[in-house]
């Protein structure tokens, strides 16, 4: 069973890692549209190579000679494309020279007629020119033009150089221009540039929004932002939030991954790129060549990704993309882009519902973690913050206080320190099995934080099987068990805190940073405060009943006693206080993720 988060997760992961460090092995689908290789610099202008053919007019089916030339070159990309409309999807097919200078590869779809459309280096190994056949296909375009993008070197590289146009016998001129130079052939770089933040005055009013915290400002850099305006027959839709990499959306029938509808918005070197792309299940996607999308716009500014584009609500001439009047989950993500490596760093937010986008405008929150791992996290604070400290106080410091107070026939103290004990077990038995239901089994992306977990749980167990067969008060092994259950409890507690610290950064729950981490050692910090505080109080105590002994020791005692008492109960009374704000504070962050 595919689970949703880790699911989309994981896509954003394979399908967005991609290559690493550009392309030395040419394997460069991904780039199919853009042709623009990822090396983190600009494209040079002015082209230094030329794409002849040995003919100027092709009829279906017929071989057509390419070759690109030029000063020596590391990478090239080679495309055929409708020469009136130069940023639709490659036309034809091609056929290999030489199978070590070069190799086909298929972009866009998998539709035959895209299977090896374009072709590309096998190694970054000098060249000074490259030979490949294009075969024509049946439905070619009037005009068709060979485009390259060459990589001399790493940062040095033209995108789209306009090549050599073959036509169709009798073909009609053109009823545009044609581009024969590199400036006037546009990049899917989007033209055009948003002026100011978007903003969420239409929401659930004339537009349909989703905010990530809810009601944020798509002003502010920490708001995730998704709104879909119908507008007749199609849908502007505006997605922002935090901007050094890509935020993308996705359409899904369920809330697991595969057989979605994604759009993804990336950074890329300071230029925003919008694409979109069709989840196949866990196999790794190819962003679209073609993306059907219009009037795309972006900005980047303080931080803020902004991207804004259109869509027909029914688009059945492109396969994946979901007609806009039905009922979805929405998936948003966001990821770091660099160069080609995207990876995801937050658990994507997933709509707890169905939502007819064109339907009633609504204004909705979401939330980025699921319920099952937020139970887990609460419970386990709940567990390991409030009734294990508690309970340990207790025994450690309140025997003499308590001693002669009895609940249900058992020391007061004692009756406390069990029922907080196995409370405490029982928490975090319920709560150790959700995150297993959430994954459907082990976790492998979750660190050292199950493992752990798994040590925190045995204990759990241990201790109070332990504890029930302890010898009797006065028995001899009665010191040696005592030790072993402190030194259970104790490892058990600082494990616990381990791996709080751990699973509070994790993906699936990620408390905000570094809010959570301070909170965590203000925690630790007043507990060992207090407990230390405690311990002085008790030696304190023990010394004076000594020194005073000669004088009269009965009185004394007494007297120390009732005043320690008096002081234990008031620093428990206020740790407990200090205790559950603690508690309060992680349960509230829990509840706003
Ligand atoms: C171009 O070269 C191909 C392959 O060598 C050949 O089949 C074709 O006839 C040539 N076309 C022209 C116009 O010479
Ligand atoms: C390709 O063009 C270059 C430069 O014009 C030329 O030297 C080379 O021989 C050509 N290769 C083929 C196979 O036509
Ligand atoms: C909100 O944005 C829309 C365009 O997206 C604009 O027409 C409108 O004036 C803006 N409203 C405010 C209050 O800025
Ligand atoms: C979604 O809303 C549109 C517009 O109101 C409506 O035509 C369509 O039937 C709705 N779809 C579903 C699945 O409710």
């Amino acid at each position: 069973m595919e689970l949703p988060g880790l699911a989309f997760a994981v896509w954003m992961f394979i399908c967005l890692c991609g290559p690493l460090d550009g392309y030395p092995n040419g394997r460069i689908r991904e780039v199919c549209s853009s042709m623009m290789p990822h090396h983190g610099s600009s494209p040079q202008l002015s082209p230094e190579h030329i794409i002849t053919v040995n003919g100027t007019e092709f009829k279906p089916g017929d071989k057509i000679e390419v070759n690109l030339s030029g000063p020596d070159f590391e990478g090239f990309f080679i495309q055929a494309r409708d020469a009136e409309h130069l940023d639709s999807p490659a036309v034809g097919s091609f056929i290999l020279a030489d199978q070590r200078l070069s190799q086909l590869l298929t972009c866009g779809h998998t539709k035959v007629q895209y299977s090896n459309s374009a072709v590309s280096h096998t190694s970054k190994a000098k060249k000074k020119y490259v030979k490949v056949y294009w075969i024509a296909p049946g439905n070619a375009p009037k005009h068709v033009q060979f485009l390259a993008t060459v990589v001399k070197k790493y940062k040095t590289f033209w995108v789209k150089i306009p090549g050599a146009i073959v036509s169709q016998p009798n073909a009609p001129s053109p009823t545009t221009p044609l581009h024969t130079t590199s400036e006037t052939v546009s990049t899917s770089h989007p033209t055009s540039y948003l002026t100011k933040p978007f903003n969420a005055s239409g929401c659930g009013n004339t537009k349909f929004c989703i905010r990530n915290p809810s009601s944020c400002d798509p002003e502010s850099a920490s708001c995730f932002f998704l709104s879909f305006r119908q507008e007749k027959s199609s849908v502007l839709i505006e997605m922002s939030g935090p901007g050094e990499g890509y935020l993308a959306f996705a359409l899904s029938h369920d809330q697991w991954m595969g057989g979605d509808d994604a759009y993804l918005c990336v950074n890329e070197d300071h230029q925003v790129s919008v694409s979109t792309a069709y989840l196949k299940g866990r196999s790794p996607p190819v962003l679209d060549s073609e993306n059907a999308l219009e009037d795309v716009s972006w900005r980047l500014a303080d931080g803020v990704l902004q991207c804004s584009f259109r869509r027909n609500i029914h688009l059945t001439a492109y396969k994946g993309r979901f007609n806009l009047d039905a009922s979805y989950y929405i998936f948003l993500a966001d990821g770091e882009a660099r160069g080609l490596i995207y990876k995801h760093n937050r658990q994507p937010l997933i709509t707890s519902g169905m939502y007819n986008i064109t339907g009633l405008p609504e204004d909705i929150g979401g939330s980025r973690s699921p319920q099952l791992i937020k139970a887990h996290g609460a419970l386990m604070f709940v567990a390991w913050i409030t009734t294990v400290s508690i309970g340990v106080i207790v025994a450690r410091f309140f025997k003499p206080v308590w001693s002669h107070s009895f609940l249900f026939g058992k020391e007061m103290w004692f009756q406390v320190h069990r029922m907080l004990m196995l409370t405490t077990v029982m928490l975090t038995s319920i709560s150790f099995v959700l995150p297993f239901v959430y994954r459907g089994g082990w976790s492998k992306q979750a660190g050292f934080h199950p493992y752990l977990g798994c040590a925190v749980m045995a204990l759990a167990i241990f201790q109070p099987l332990m504890a029930g067969f302890r010898p009797s008060p006065h028995a001899p092994r009665r010191q040696l068990f005592n030790w072993f259950h402190w030194s259970t409890g104790t490892t058990a507690r600082i494990l616990a805190v381990v791996t709080m610290f751990l699973g509070m950064d994790l993906p699936a729950l990620d408390l905000p940073d570094p809010w959570d981490t301070y909170t965590m050692i203000g925690f630790v910090a007043w507990h060992v405060g207090i407990d230390v505080l405690l311990e002085i109080h008790s030696y304190c105590l023990i010394r004076k009943v000594i020194e005073d002994d000669r004088i009269q020791i009965l009185q004394s005692l007494t007297s120390a006693e009732a005043e320690g008492h008096l002081f234990k109960q008031i620093v428990l009374a206020i740790y407990i206080c200090g205790n559950i704000v603690f508690l309060i504070a992680f349960l509230a962050a829990i509840n706003q993720i």
